[in-house]
């Protein structure tokens, strides 16, 4: 895909998130690798109002080359492409369910979603680490999330939301919103005799999906 199709690409699906209630304010941030460097959506930008020539393009070392001031996230951002040579896309979202299972003071901290449904596993995998709390645009976090993404394809920052990546932009917005759904059933769900899918299951999918 061309520098072109993935600004606006970009912006579509920054929009589409928004729209359908994943962002509010300001709220999220979104990268994705191109050859040559990174596209990251600007500062204090709202994901539902971007404009694709605005992005901030950054070069392979993440400094800011062209476009409106990056992300205060930038380093996250880099501590999952850096992790995870396998990502092509990373998404930040404040979301509010997984938001809300990010302030929960009693999960599992290495767990704190059980693998309740198939689609959870394919997108999101088996591991979604919470990441100790750290100030947005504290630079401080960047080892945390770097140690959390070498295991894992996505993680929660505690009271604060989830970082995805994916293989592509579309899979890491689609994985995303799976995440979102999961803490939504997570939640809707607590207290209540849950039968997560076993481990067994969860190989299943792994092998057949990836
Ligand atoms: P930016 O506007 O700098 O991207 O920050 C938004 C955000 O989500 C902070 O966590």
């Amino acid at each position: 895909m061309d520098e072109t199709t993935t600004r606006e690409l970009l912006v579509t699906l920054a929009a589409s998130l928004f729209n359908r209630g994943y962002a509010v304010g300001s709220a999220g941030n979104i990268s994705v690798r191109l050859a040559d460097g990174f596209l990251i959506t600007p500062t204090n930008s709202s994901l539902g109002r971007l404009q694709a020539e605005r992005l901030a393009r950054l070069d392979v070392g993440f400094n800011h080359v062209t476009g409106d001031p990056p992300s205060k996230e930038v380093f996250m951002h880099r501590a999952m492409y850096r992790a995870r040579p396998d990502a092509q896309a990373v998404v930040h979202l404040h979301s509010t369910m997984a938001t809300a299972v990010a302030c929960l003071g009693d999960v599992d901290a290495s767990a704190p979603i059980p693998a309740l449904t198939p689609y959870f596993v394919m997108r999101v995998g088996r591991s979604l680490p919470v990441v100790p709390y750290y100030r947005p645009g504290d630079a401080a976090m960047e080892p945390a999330i770097h140690a959390a993404a070498l295991g894992a394809r996505a993680m929660l920052l505690a009271n604060h939301g989830p970082v995805v990546s994916g293989p592509s932009l579309t899979d890491a917005v689609a994985a995303a919103e799976e995440l979102e759904e999961a803490a939504k059933l997570f939640l809707l769900l607590r207290g209540q005799a849950v039968r997560a899918l076993s481990t067994a299951q969860v190989d299943d999918l792994l092998h057949v999906f990836g």
